[in-house]
Formats: C-alpha cells, sequence, structure tokens
C-alpha cells in the first residue's frame, strides 16, 4: 500500500503544471473569457489541458461552447495556447478547403501564436458544408450559410483574440491577428477582410474561391464544351495539348526552363491549330486519381481502369480547348466568365471510360454538380444527373446563385476600407496554371478593389497606394495551391514569415519570395514580380518585372451577361 502511495505521489508531482501554462485549467479560461456583442458563452462548457501537439510544441488545449443570445444554437470551439514564454503576441486563424473549414486549431504555435478552431454550429467538425447546406429539399440552412461564409470565423477571432489578451495579461500591448488559407481558406482571408477587416492585421489568400457562384458553377464548363461541340477528348489527348502549349510557350519569357512565366503572352501568341496532327501516346493503366481534395467527397481517391490512347490530336480536341480558354459566353455573345490560363491542366474535362459503350464520357465535376444540386436547385440530392443543353443555364445557376448568396458566400466586396484603414496587409497570390480557381480571377478582384478604392486616383498613384497594403503575385506556372507537376517553377516558400515581417517589423514587400523545388533550376529562389508587373528574363538567371499593356488587357474582363457588375 505505502508503496502504490509513493508511486500515486510521484505521478502526482510529474503531472503538475509545467512552467508557462499557470493559466491553462478551465477556471484559468473561465476568467479569460471576454465580452463579445452577440456571444453568450456556455459556462459548463469550459475545458483545458495540457497537450502536445504533432509538431512536438506543448500547448494549452481548450475547448468551449456559445450560443448567440436568443438562439438555441450551439458553436463549438477549440483553441491552442502557446506557454507564456513562447508566445510572441500573436493571434492566428487558419482556412480550411473545399466545402470544409480548418479543423486544427494548432495551427499558430509554430508562430507563438494562440490559435483556433470553430464548428460553425453545424458541426463542421465532422462535416462538409454542403452535408448540412439543407434542411430538406427548398429548406436553406441560412444559419450555416452566414457562419461558412465568413460569420463562424469572425467570432473565432474576435472570441479568441479576447481570451489571448486575457490569458497572457496583455493590457494595452498590441495583439497581433492574422489569417492564412488557399483556396476556399483564401475565399475565407478574404471574407475575413471585408467583415472583419479591424481584427486583423494580416492576411494571406492564396487562390481564393470566391466569386463564389460564378466559382462554383464554371467547374461544369469544359465538360459543358465538350457536351455542346459533341467531342469527348481522350484524357491523353487533352496532356498532350497542354505539354505542346508548354513547350510553345516556355520561351515566350525569355528563357526556356519548362515554365511558362508569361500565360498573357501564350495567348496573346500562341494558336493551338499548331498542335494539330502531332501524335499522343498513353500507356493503358489503373490509374489512381487523386482529386484536389477539396469536399470530403472528393477527397481520397478513385481507381479506374484507363485503356491505351494512342492518336493524334485532332482539330475536335483542339476546338474543345480553345473554347474552354476563351470562357463563358451566352447565346448574344455576351461574357459570362473568365477561364484558366492557358497552360493549365484541363482537370475539370477529364473524361471518363465506359467500358460498356467503349466511348469516353464528359464528367460532372463534384464541386460544380454538388453546388448547382444543392445551393442552386435546392435539392437535398448530391448531384446533377445531367448536363443542361446549354451554355445559358450555366450562366442562369451562376445568376440565382449570385443574387441568393451575394451578401453571404460571394466574397467579393472590394471595399476594403476598414481592414485598410486599421493597417491590415493583404499578401494575395495564385498559381498562373491553377486548373481549379483560374487566376484571372484573382487578377478581377484586385482590379475591382483598385477601381472602388482607387477609382479617382491616376494609374500610378492608385498603385502606390494599394502596395502599401495589398500585394497581389502570380505564381508563374504554378497550380492550385501548389507547384505544378508539369511545370518546375517556383513556389512561395515563407508566406506567414513576409506577412509578419510586414505587419510587426513594416517590412514591406517589394516581390514575392519562392524556391523551385524540381527541374533544370532546382534551388533557384524568385522574388516574383508584384502585379500588374510581368516577369521577362533578361538572361539565364535575371528577369526585369515589366508592365505591357496588351499583356494586362488580356487579364481584364467584363461579365456583360449579367446586369449588375461582378467585382
Ligand atoms: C483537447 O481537449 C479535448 C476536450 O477535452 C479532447 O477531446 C481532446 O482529445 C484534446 N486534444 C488533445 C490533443 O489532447
Ligand atoms: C511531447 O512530444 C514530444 C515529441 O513526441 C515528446 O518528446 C515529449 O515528451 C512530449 N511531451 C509531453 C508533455 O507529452
Ligand atoms: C428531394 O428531391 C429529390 C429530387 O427531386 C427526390 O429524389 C427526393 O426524394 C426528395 N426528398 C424528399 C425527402 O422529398
Ligand atoms: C506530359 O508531360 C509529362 C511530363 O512533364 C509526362 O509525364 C506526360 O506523360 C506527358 N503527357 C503526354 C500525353 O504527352
Ligand atoms: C501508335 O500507333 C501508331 C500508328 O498506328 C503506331 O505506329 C505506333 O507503334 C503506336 N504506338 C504504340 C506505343 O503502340
Ligand atoms: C456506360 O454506358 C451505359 C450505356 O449507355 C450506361 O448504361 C452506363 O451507365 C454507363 N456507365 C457509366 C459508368 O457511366
Ligand atoms: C456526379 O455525377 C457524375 C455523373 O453521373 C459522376 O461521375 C460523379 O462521380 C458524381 N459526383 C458525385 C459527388 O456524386
Ligand atoms: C479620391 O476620393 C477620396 C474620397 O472622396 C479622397 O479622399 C481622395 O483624396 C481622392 N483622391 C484623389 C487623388 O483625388
Ligand atoms: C538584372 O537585370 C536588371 C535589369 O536589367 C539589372 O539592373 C541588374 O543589375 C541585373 N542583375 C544581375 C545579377 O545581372
Amino acid at each position: 500500500m505505502i508503496y502504490n502511495f509513493i508511486l500515486l505521489a510521484t505521478s502526482i508531482a510529474a503531472a503538475s503544471i509545467p512552467a508557462g501554462f499557470s493559466f491553462c485549467s478551465s477556471d484559468g479560461i473561465k476568467d479569460a473569457l471576454p465580452d463579445v456583442l452577440g456571444v453568450q458563452f456556455d459556462q459548463n462548457s469550459i475545458s483545458a489541458s495540457i497537450a502536445n501537439a504533432t509538431v512536438g510544441i506543448p500547448y494549452c488545449n481548450v475547448s468551449l461552447s456559445y450560443s448567440h443570445p436568443g438562439k438555441n444554437d450551439i458553436i463549438n470551439l477549440k483553441y491552442a495556447f502557446p506557454s507564456t514564454t513562447s508566445f510572441k503576441n500573436r493571434y492566428y486563424s487558419a482556412g480550411g478547403g473545399g466545402y470544409t473549414l480548418n479543423q486544427d486549431p494548432t495551427g499558430g504555435l509554430k508562430y507563438g501564436a494562440g490559435s483556433g478552431a470553430t464548428d460553425a454550429g453545424y458541426d463542421a467538425f465532422h462535416y462538409s458544408f454542403d452535408e448540412q447546406v439543407l434542411f430538406g429539399n427548398g429548406s436553406i440552412n441560412w444559419d450555416g450559410i452566414y457562419m461558412f461564409g465568413y460569420q463562424a470565423l469572425g467570432e473565432l477571432t474576435k472570441i479568441g483574440k479576447g481570451i489571448t489578451k486575457n490569458l497572457y495579461s496583455m493590457n494595452d500591448d498590441k495583439l497581433y491577428t492574422y489569417f492564412e488559407g488557399c483556396s476556399d481558406g483564401g475565399r475565407e482571408g478574404m471574407s475575413q477582410a471585408q467583415v472583419y477587416g479591424e481584427e486583423y492585421d494580416g492576411i494571406v489568400s492564396g487562390a481564393p474561391a470566391f466569386r463564389y457562384a460564378q466559382q462554383q458553377v464554371i467547374h461544369l464548363f469544359p465538360a459543358q464544351v465538350e457536351k455542346t461541340l459533341g467531342y469527348n477528348p481522350p484524357p491523353c489527348e487533352l496532356a498532350k495539348i497542354v505539354n505542346a502549349t508548354i513547350d510553345a510557350c516556355d520561351k515566350l519569357d525569355g528563357r526556356v526552363d519548362g515554365v511558362i512565366s508569361r500565360s498573357d503572352l501564350c495567348m496573346l501568341q500562341f494558336d493551338l491549330d499548331l498542335i494539330i496532327g502531332e501524335p499522343y501516346y498513353c500507356a493503358a493503366q489503373t490509374s489512381t486519381s487523386l482529386g484536389f481534395g477539396f469536399g470530403k467527397r472528393n477527397e481520397g481517391s478513385t481507381t479506374q481502369i484507363t485503356p491505351e490512347q494512342n492518336g493524334t490530336v485532332s482539330k475536335e480536341g483542339v476546338a474543345v480547348a480553345k473554347a474552354i480558354n476563351n470562357g463563358l459566353f451566352n447565346s448574344k455573345g455576351q461574357r459570362g466568365y473568365l477561364s484558366w490560363q492557358i497552360g493549365s491542366s484541363f482537370s475539370d474535362a477529364e473524361t471518363t471510360y465506359n467500358h460498356t459503350t467503349d466511348s469516353w464520357n464528359y464528367p460532372i465535376i463534384s464541386l460544380g454538380g454538388t453546388f448547382v444540386a444543392k445551393f442552386v436547385e435546392l435539392l437535398n440530392i448530391d448531384n446533377i444527373t445531367e448536363l443542361p443543353d446549354s451554355y445559358e443555364v450555366l450562366i442562369d445557376w451562376m445568376d440565382i446563385a449570385y443574387n441568393r448568396y451575394l451578401d453571404s458566400l460571394q466574397t467579393t466586396n472590394p471595399d476594403l476600407t476598414k481592414f485598410q484603414s486599421h493597417g491590415g496587409k493583404l499578401l494575395h497570390y495564385h498559381g498562373e496554371n491553377d486548373p481549379s480557381v483560374p487566376a484571372a480571377s484573382s487578377v478581377h478582384y484586385w482590379q475591382s478593389v483598385r477601381d472602388i478604392m482607387y477609382g479617382n486616383y491616376t494609374w500610378d498613384e492608385s498603385l502606390e497606394q494599394l502596395n502599401e497594403w495589398y500585394q497581389f503575385y502570380l505564381i508563374p506556372g504554378a497550380s492550385h495551391c501548389a507547384a505544378n507537376d508539369l511545370q518546375p517553377g517556383p513556389y512561395p516558400k515563407s508566406n506567414v514569415e513576409i506577412i509578419i515581417n510586414w505587419v510587426e517589423n513594416g517590412i514591406k514587400p517589394s516581390g514575392l519570395n519562392t524556391v523551385t523545388t524540381s527541374g533544370p533550376f532546382s534551388g533557384e529562389e524568385q522574388n516574383l514580380c508584384m502585379w500588374p508587373d510581368r516577369p521577362y528574363w533578361t538572361s539565364h538567371n535575371n528577369f526585369t518585372c515589366e508592365f505591357d499593356q496588351a499583356s494586362y488587357d488580356s487579364w481584364t474582363y467584363t461579365f456583360d451577361a449579367f446586369k449588375v457588375p461582378i467585382y
């Protein structure tokens, strides 16, 4: 018995609170809860204990719930707080992807920041939003729409900042607040700049999947082109067109390195007709498609058997590629939406083989099909079963979703005055050959912000004003939130460090620091040109950043298929 007692005593001593975590108890957290308008904490929901992140940094693991006064909702939050010695006066939130919000609260630990994650009131820790957007046919979960759209993350930040300030007795010290995300996470970052601008000091937004109505429906457009033109190209044929485009346009930027650093010059100068007749070959395979890791349903991999593909690029195949590159128009020739930059993989056009009919079928891309079924048609089914008969229907779907979700999911309000005047800094980037969210979609938003906020300035003055707090970078050749297997080009490596330096040390970037990790220039660091300047290689290892009006114009769109301005 005595022996047991000693063991017990020893384990109590070992479990005593480590240095720097004296605040880490449910009472400690309770005492630190801030007053936030519209937030009512459930005092009995609070738990706090010291945990160990997978990164090996110990933290205070907190969970708690709140509701909106007068509503019977429950929103569950998780927070991770570093020890008082690791804390660096920072709060950080990360974005999710597809229809999924970030579920991991520990992302800020490596920056010495408190950080968190929210279940948004619809159990976002276990479900992606497309699974929760409808209560039933025709019945929209509007709270869910706003929570997913921006509100849940805004509240997470307000509450997280309040707790952080109190836990570390910050008094009047500045708590630097950051958001970082790509894809839907990029959209979420923009939503925070637009709606909660005064809460954030630095936002890193990559390839934002914003202009939600247009963005989700455009995923169906490549297949609509195939259906409309009556030609379903074998995937190998489109892959060959992409490869040949990269080969042809690589040099237009002044350097042969396997990367199209100027998709604008490629668009202006290269005629895809030149590829007609080129041979392609892809061996039969049991292919494992990785998908894009978007919504839950799209995650993981699917296995399918594709037959050998041996042929030559057809004029029909090139016609499909050209129509996709041109973007979506209605029958009056009015533009509905823009497209992916030339040289991007045609992932949303990838046909599948039907072994019964021995033919290729156009796909119905889940991100788009789910969106139309649930968010547009309001049917509680996973997918549409067939594509419509015309491009007009895609534009109608965009129009319906635009009007329905303008102030929730669209996320393109170009007035960032609150964010800017509070001193916020925005680092916005986009892979130039992103095959999922078109790079030009980001350019269009940058243009909208410039027009709305600095429309009465001269061009040069407006750039000067904008670059003080909002910088946008295209990443040559890069794919969706990642480097591109087909183009061994640069990719950012330290965006959070850059924004921290900008916010906390006043070091304004004059380019974006990147590194190339494959191909002939592996290891090369490039300080990318800030939009609207574009790179031109003057020698093997040097490029200039130049402004070229014709190139700029090729990135400029008016969506006249809609009667309202589309920002
Ligand atoms: C954090 O706390 C919650 C709630 O008590 C618990 O379920 C979870 O397992 C904890 N996480 C870690 C990493 O310890
Ligand atoms: C935390 O994890 C690290 C690495 O796995 C381990 O060495 C350390 O002992 C753990 N600390 C605690 C308190 O569990
Ligand atoms: C919802 O609509 C779909 C499509 O019309 C239909 O298949 C399904 O049965 C409906 N669900 C309910 C519960 O009515
Ligand atoms: C395209 O190029 C990649 C390498 O960059 C190669 O793996 C692939 O087989 C090529 N595809 C075709 C159809 O030529
Ligand atoms: C592809 O087809 C061409 C023409 O029929 C033939 O010459 C060539 O050998 C085939 N390639 C392969 C790898 O089978
Ligand atoms: C293949 O085609 C047949 C005949 O048109 C059709 O019944 C079947 O559903 C198709 N299979 C797939 C996987 O689309
Ligand atoms: C949507 O439907 C298409 C065609 O029927 C199918 O290929 C795709 O896998 C479906 N996606 C989902 C998420 O069900
Ligand atoms: C543009 O308009 C704003 C608001 O009306 C004003 O503050 C600003 O000084 C103007 N700038 C120029 C260059 O006229
Ligand atoms: C790169 O080019 C710029 C502009 O032509 C020039 O000013 C600079 O000195 C060059 N740098 C190197 C390392 O050659």
